[in-house]
């Protein structure tokens, strides 16, 4: 005799019940499915998202901030939340590179814009908050043309906000800039393999440029209590110092380059103090999460401090700070497209400037001169490709733009060179009549001419050893309008994590990234559109104001906690409750 559960199992009413159980299964998958495609960062909406200011009218109802992920993201959506969140706040942004460079060329005054990614994501934001950015002054004429209190209104064509310049000497620069930011934490943070090196006159060079821009930002200061936006790498202890001269005021560190395990950071001999001076932040920003658990994991190895994992909060000296991901990127529509003809004339002139044949498919790799970007690797991916398979030789060119950067350090002339051999070598082996298998071009590009490049290139190569983000891989995408081109990318860019349809490489795997390559180069157009048509649909969705916006919103958040908590913007109790906001958030999802 069969016993009761497979007499169950075969009884009609069962059957219904499977069948029952099975469609409701189904559809909470399906409405789970669907709430994560509109808001999870690598899976973005498939309708489009509601207005900004109606999804904040929502929220407001309901006696909720805005949500990051609900929003479309655009200038006015910033000047909302600035308005509405945080009436009267003025927006201070902290950065060594300042995003606009006046040279002295031939009695005549030339204006830059330097290539960073750094300045190409916040320049669209400061322009949306009106703010007043504090940089150093490094151009030949930047002296020239600001006023008395050394600002100057840019951008120069539509002025829109502040640039307030800050001087340094050649030792400054020196012993702050090349030496300890450039030479010690540039390497230090990136496993590129290039050792840190670290001076304790360099060291004290740093602390006293440091305190130097706190000063301006207090001078800078219209109250007590700004926004300030300090900026990367160049700035670990203006936090802190900013901390106890103002306060009450937000300050916001977003750190543009990975962070590095505990066991390699602690290589530096100043890291106690560089975690506290980052610790007067009320909030510190990485682009990824592993970022900020390789963070969190130094501060508990190295100072005394309260950490609530779950909260991404560290509570250290009376005061906690939260620690969080914003994944940057890059404004959306992008505003060079508007300035640029379409595809085929892109294609053709430059096609006729590096002088190719018709039958050559062109790679492109675009960034500054840097041996954290893995651009040696590509070259050698490129040779494996014609020792692998001749056939393509005469048939691929290589273009790569690359802008000269702290060209006085070694490490940086060493790779230029290094770069300009390993091309001449490659041309000389596999180059002919009319055909140039390598172009390296070591100059700068205004943004305008790298999206040209963009539109015209069959493959855009972005093979970074390591890198926080990297905004080619986001500005590629954006700029392929027609939704053709391949996406080379490094699986060690934070970018990688977000563009998964990038054919994602190995750059050490020299045999990986030459099949990449070959997959590259014959991949038909129907499966180039659908890689790029979700791509596009990602770096629109998850586009710079949507970066500013969220660490504004949990800025606001924080604020709004202080006008009810006496304790200020940086106690335990703020923070709890600005993560208990975010652990709800989170679980809406
Ligand atoms: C990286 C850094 C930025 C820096 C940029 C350009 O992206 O994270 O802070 O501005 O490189 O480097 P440079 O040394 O020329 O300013």
């Amino acid at each position: 005799m069969a016993d009761n559960g497979f007499d169950f199992l075969h009884s009609a009413s069962a059957l219904w019940f499977v069948i029952l159980a099975s469609l409701c299964v189904s559809l909470v998958a399906l409405v789970i499915s669907a709430l994560r495609s509109r808001r999870t960062p690598s899976e973005p909406a498939n309708v489009e998202p509601a207005p900004a200011r109606v999804v904040l009218r929502e929220f407001e109802k309901n006696g909720h901030s805005a949500d990051a992920a609900l929003v479309n993201w655009s200038p006015s959506t910033l000047r909302e939340i600035l308005a509405k969140e945080l009436p009267d706040a003025q927006v201070i942004v902290v950065s060594n590179r300042e995003p606009y460079i006046h040279n002295l060329r031939d009695n005549n005054v030339d204006l830059v814009v330097p290539a960073s990614g750094l300045v190409s994501a916040l320049e669209p934001i400061t322009r949306a908050c009106a703010g007043t950015w504090i940089a150093y002054g490094g151009g030949s004429a930047d002296h020239l043309v600001v006023d008395q209190n050394d600002r100057i209104e840019v951008p120069p064509e539509n002025p829109s906000y502040t640039l307030r310049r800050v001087w340094l000497t050649e030792e400054e620069q020196q012993g702050y800039y090349l030496g300890f930011a450039n030479e010690g934490l540039w390497p230090l943070c990136h496993i590129a393999f290039t050792r840190p090196v670290f001076r304790t006159s360099d060291w004290e060079t740093y602390e006293a440029v440091n305190q130097k821009f706190a000063d301006t930002v207090v001078a800078e200061a219209r109250n007590e209590r700004p926004i300030v936006l300090v900026q990367d790498y160049h700035f670990a202890l203006l936090p802190r110092m900013i901390r106890e001269r103002l306060p009450d005021a937000i300050v916001i560190t977003f750190w543009h380059i990975p962070w590095p395990n505990s066991e390699v950071f602690s290589i530096c001999p100043w890291r106690e103090k560089i975690l506290d001076g980052l610790l007067g932040s009320s909030i510190i920003g990485f682009h990824t999460q592993f970022h900020c658990n390789n963070f969190i994991e130094s501060v508990d190895r190295f100072l005394e401090s309260r950490i609530e994992r779950e909260d991404s909060a560290i509570s250290y000296g009376g005061q906690t700070s939260l620690v969080h991901a914003y994944p940057i990127s890059i404004e959306w529509p992008p505003a060079q497209l508007g300035k640029l003809p379409a595809i085929a004339q892109c294609r053709a002139r430059i096609r006729e400037k590096f002088g190719l044949a018709d039958n050559v498919s062109l790679c492109v790799g675009v960034e500054r001169l840097d041996y954290t970007k893995g651009i040696l690797d590509r070259f050698h991916a490129l040779d494996e490709l014609f020792k692998q398979h001749p056939e393509w030789i005469g048939k691929v060119a290589f273009l790569q733009i690359a802008a000269p950067s702290r060209g006085t350090l070694p490490a940086y002339q060493q790779l230029h060179e290094e770069c300009l051999r390993c091309a001449a070598e490659l041309n000389e082996r596999y180059g002919r009549d009319g055909y140039t298998p390598v172009l390296m071009v070591a100059e700068h590009h205004s943004q305008e001419q790298v999206y040209e490049i963009y539109r015209a290139a069959d493959v855009c190569m972005v093979t970074s050893l390591h890198d926080g983000m990297n905004l080619v891989a986001k500005e590629f995408v954006a700029a392929r309008d027609d939704e053709q081109g391949v996406l080379m990318l490094s699986m060690f860019a934070g970018a990688s994590k977000e563009l998964l349809e990038a054919l994602i490489v190995n750059p050490y795997d020299e045999t990986m990234m030459a099949e990449a390559l070959l997959q590259a180069l014959t991949m038909v157009p129907a499966e180039q559109r659908q890689r790029m048509q979700r791509m596009r649909e990602i770096v629109r969705d998850n586009n710079v104001y949507r970066w500013a916006g969220s660490m504004l919103l949990d800025a606001a958040r924080l604020r709004k906690r202080a006008a009810i908590d006496p304790a200020g913007p940086g106690s335990v109790a703020a923070a709890n409750v600005i993560s208990l906001l975010d652990r709800k958030r989170v679980a809406a999802l």
